[in-house]
């Protein structure tokens, strides 16, 4: 039977991370690592199973711990990784690709992929990932290959836009611009480009993380808010803590103030939206059949009415006993004040 997700930390301010519990190592061959850099570094530090592949409660305790992301955002995008990519019935996902480690699957069309699966949490249009396309905008998504490792190519534009709209220095203004960039590029580039709800949601909020989790938690004045380049190599290239790192003053993730004004206030530029190519390339169109971030009830929705029904059409026995364990453990980790209404695809216990 799943544990529980644990509660909110008791200390919730700023801390040393890299103590001496907690070194950098790199992975060996077999360990899983993946597309995300706030995972990939609590692996490489322990805070996860260096070996990439943990619980739920881990994954959250540990995002909380490492990171001080808030216990409402580190809850729901683990359900949500751990329901679409992860083994229900052993309690494990992988924070990479798949693996035996998570234990014998459930029958198909589960996948159990890890968070590598493209189309679940992990989507077009991100920051560092993805391939060189050699098409005209010379990068895309993963239409084009891997969509789960660094790549310097779209590193390179990431130092550039911190160059030029923020002083060197990853802020509010960069991710605002870098983020409408990445996605006229994959509007432009990919001809299967899906930023549904559940995409624009995340790419919004990954757009904040690295300012709300990865800057140091003691930077106080003109620097609070700003990523020097040295950090966000560290963490996006080698997932790594720069030496001496602190985590973030307060706890922080995808309901933070600091998502929207990445959007903008009144921003209608196109593809900032939910939508996707409908027709290859530079066929954009809003659709927010799916939600978004102005309707995270609907995503929800979607996600549980339709997406892990189809993933799971009829499960029995312990398997349906943790999904709904599961599905109810996600549902609590949606904001109380969004008044969003309870889906049961499997009935309730
Ligand atoms: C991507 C940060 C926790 C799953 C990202 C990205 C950032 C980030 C900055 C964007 C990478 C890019 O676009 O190049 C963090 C931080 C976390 C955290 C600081 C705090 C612990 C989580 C958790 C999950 C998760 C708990 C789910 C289990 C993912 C996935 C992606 C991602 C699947 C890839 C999405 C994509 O860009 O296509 N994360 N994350 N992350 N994260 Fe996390
Ligand atoms: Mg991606």
């Amino acid at each position: 039977v799943p544990s529980p997700p644990p509660g909110p930390e008791e200390d919730q301010g700023p801390r040393l991370v890299v103590d001496p519990a907690h070194p950098f190592l790199a992975p060996v061959p077999g360990d899983q690592r993946g597309p995300c850099p706030g995972l990939n570094t609590l692996a490489n530090h322990g805070y996860i199973p260096r070996d990439g592949v943990a619980s739920p409660s881990q994954i959250i305790s540990a995002s909380m711990a490492g990171f001080n992301m808030d216990h409402g955002t580190a809850r729901l995008a683990t359900y949500v990784g751990h329901i679409l990519n992860g083994n229900v019935v052993t309690d494990l996902l992988s924070i990479g690709g798949k693996t035996d480690k998570t234990g014998p699957d459930p029958p198909p069309p589960a996948s159990v992929g890890g968070i590598n699966t493209h189309g679940t949490v992990e989507g077009d249009s991100s920051l560092t990932r993805g391939k060189f396309c050699g098409c005209a905008s010379q990068l895309a998504d993963d239409f084009f290959g891997n969509n789960f490792n660094f790549n310097q190519e779209f590193f390179n534009q990431f130092t550039e836009f911190s160059a030029r709209y923020g002083n060197g220095y990853y802020n509010l203004t960069v991710a605002h611009e870098l983020r409408y960039h990445r996605i006229q590029q994959s509007i432009n580039s990919n001809p299967t480009f899906n930023f549904l709800g559940p995409r624009q949601i995340t790419a919004f909020g990954e757009s904040a993380f690295p300012i709300l989790m990865f800057v140091d938690g003691r930077t106080t004045g003109a620097l609070a808010g700003h990523l020097s380049m040295s950090a966000a190599e560290s963490f996006f290239k080698d997932g790594r803590y720069p030496p001496n790192f602190f985590r973030a003053a307060n706890p922080g993730g995808a309901f933070n103030p600091e998502v929207l004004t990445i959007v903008g206030t009144n921003s209608s530029r196109p593809g900032f939206q939910p939508g996707r190519n409908a027709n290859g390339v530079n066929t954009f169109v809003v659709d927010d059949t799916q939600g978004g971030l102005s309707d995270i009830c609907r995503f929800y929705e979607v996600l549980v009415g339709t997406r892990v029904k189809a993933l799971y059409p009829n499960p029995t026995g312990v398997l349906r006993s943790n999904l709904n364990l599961n599905l109810q453990f996600l549902f609590d980790s949606l904001p109380a004040a969004l008044n969003c209404r309870q889906i049961f695809p499997y009935g309730s216990d």
